[in-house]
């Protein structure tokens, strides 16, 4: 596997591509300036984003226990906002109620906290003002999420999955057992209620949109493939959206103007575990057809795209036209939505070439959008790209096979870049993510998340010293 930082011209690009058998398209020349297509707004009903680069959301493991943001928060959140986004996809993804945050230190949107949620979104609005004179054009969303399976709400060292379904491989990863208690419709019903309240309180602290979160392993992302499930919930396609359609409804009766968008993990595949040489390898599974992975073909491991096409024509009967693609679950098969050179921690090193990933991520992308032109699209996965990310990504723009290019991690370590873009300015190459997950590693060991390796901010911190020993004695 070739390092990206070693394809040093396009035709190095180009021909590393070639000899992975991928298909990557990109422009060899970036434009800057007003005209450029990355600068280019969209109009979307009454409102004008102005440009096409969305910044995606990144937890940070760092809120207080009772659920509001601390100053390392508010600090990722002002460089989301001097990072030049037009559109900040979530922020970061907050808890509707206590039993389904992810961490301890997990935020929270209640009556408590609402006030602190109006200052969060107020800082990065002031932040982007002072940065580009104009927030006039930049929408801010808040992601709402229950953890569901991966819920870990009062001690980092303690599990309390919330399941809707026994799922025969994540059960024993999760620490479940035959009679561990499934989440009963009366409980969704409730939850029901507790997505619309955050949604009332989010339009009261000033966000524009919320984000339904269904992706990555996490509850809403959980229902997809509850084929199992009996009841109102599980089963037929109809079942398996409900959740979706009666959180849509109560938002619309209790925050009628607030915008809805929805996060999902378009295609999924098995669990991966380490195999030979700590690389991946799919957790076999025993039977004729893997069913538990949502736009999955059956084999785990490859992707049918008729239920993500039914779920973007149930978004467009909601009235709902945001959507950002992803893939996958951050906790079994993170290489499918957050491409990587190194591992965190707890995963596995990459069992294909980490731009077989962004590859996969954008042309899926690209065909639900081929087919379902209607909605408009937030693009993820690119941040591996590392300085080819602007060729990439002006193409896909330039070419409509995406609406936005959402950038996670390449924030986190270098918040300009998409405004040294759009200035023409040179690349600040130290800056470049490297795809080194030590942003996730630090979170799975109990600690906060932040760039550890490029950002000087976390390089002083003391738990960077706790993450190079934990290096050091792998
Ligand atoms: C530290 C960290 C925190 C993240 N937090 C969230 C989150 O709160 N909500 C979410 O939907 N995705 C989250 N993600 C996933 C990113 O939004 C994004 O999909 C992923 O990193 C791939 O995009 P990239 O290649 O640009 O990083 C997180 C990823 C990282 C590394
Ligand atoms: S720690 Fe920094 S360089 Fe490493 S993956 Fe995260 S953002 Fe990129």
């Amino acid at each position: 596997m070739r390092k990206v930082i070693a394809l040093k011209t396009a035709s190095d690009f180009s021909a590393y591509l070639a000899s992975l058998g991928v298909s990557l398209p990109f422009d060899e020349t970036v434009e800057s300036g007003p005209d450029s297509p990355l600068a280019q707004p969209y109009i979307l009903n009454d409102r004008v984003i102005g440009n096409r680069f969305a910044a995606l959301p990144m937890e940070g493991w760092d809120g207080t226990i009772d659920g509001c943001p601390t100053e390392l928060t508010k600090r990722r959140w002002q460089r989301f906002g001097l990072s030049g986004a037009k559109l900040i996809w979530g922020g970061e993804a907050a808890a509707v109620r206590p039993d389904g945050k992810g961490s301890p230190n997990q935020l929270m949107i209640l009556n408590e906290t609402v006030g602190e949620f109006a200052e969060l979104r107020e800082l990065l609005v002031q932040t982007h003002k002072e940065h580009f004179d104009n927030s006039d054009d930049l929408m801010v969303g808040l992601q709402l999420t229950h953890s569901g399976r991966v819920s870990r709400p009062y001690d980092k060292n303690r599990p309390e999955p919330i399941i809707l379904y026994h799922h025969p491989i994540l059960d024993q990863k999760f620490g479940l057992t035959a009679d561990s208690p499934v989440m009963t419709d009366d409980e969704i019903a409730r939850l029901v209620d507790d997505f619309v309240r955050a949604a009332a309180l989010a339009q009261q602290a000033g966000f524009a949109f919320v984000d339904i979160k269904y992706c990555h392993g996490y509850l809403g992302h959980e229902f997809l493939s509850a084929v199992d499930r009996p009841g109102r919930y599980g089963g037929s396609f109809e079942n398996r959206t409900r959740f979706l359609r009666e959180i849509v409804a109560g938002i619309r009766a209790k925050a009628p103007g607030l915008d809805i968008a929805v996060r999902l993990s378009a295609f999924d595949f098995l669990p991966f575990q380490r195999g030979e040489g700590g690389r991946g390898e799919p957790v076999p599974f025993r039977g004729d057809s893997y069913p538990y992975a949502f736009g999955g073909d059956g084999t785990g491991l490859g992707i049918d795209l008729t239920e993500p096409l039914a779920f973007l024509d149930l978004l467009t009967e909601l009235g709902i036209k945001l959507v950002c693609i992803s893939a996958g679950g951050g906790y079994y098969n993170p290489h499918i939505l957050r491409p990587s050179f190194l591992p965190a921690s707890d995963g596995y090193r990459p069992p294909e070439d980490p731009l077989v990933g962004v590859a996969r991520l954008v042309s899926v992308t690209a065909e639900l959008k081929r087919q379902r032109p209607q909605l408009v699209y937030v693009g993820s996965g690119y941040s591996y790209l590392q300085q080819w990310l602007p060729n990439v990504a002006q193409h896909v723009i330039r070419t409509g096979m995406v609406d936005f290019v959402g950038i996670g991690r390449m924030v986190l370590c270098y918040p300009d870049m998409m405004t040294d873009v759009l200035t023409g300015k040179p690349l600040k190459h130290r800056m470049i993510c490297r795809a080194c997950s030590d942003c996730t590693t630090a979170p799975r060991k109990g600690m906060v998340s932040g760039c550890y390796s490029l950002d000087e901010f976390y390089r002083k911190r003391p738990e960077y010293q706790q993450l190079r020993q934990l290096k050091r004695q792998k």
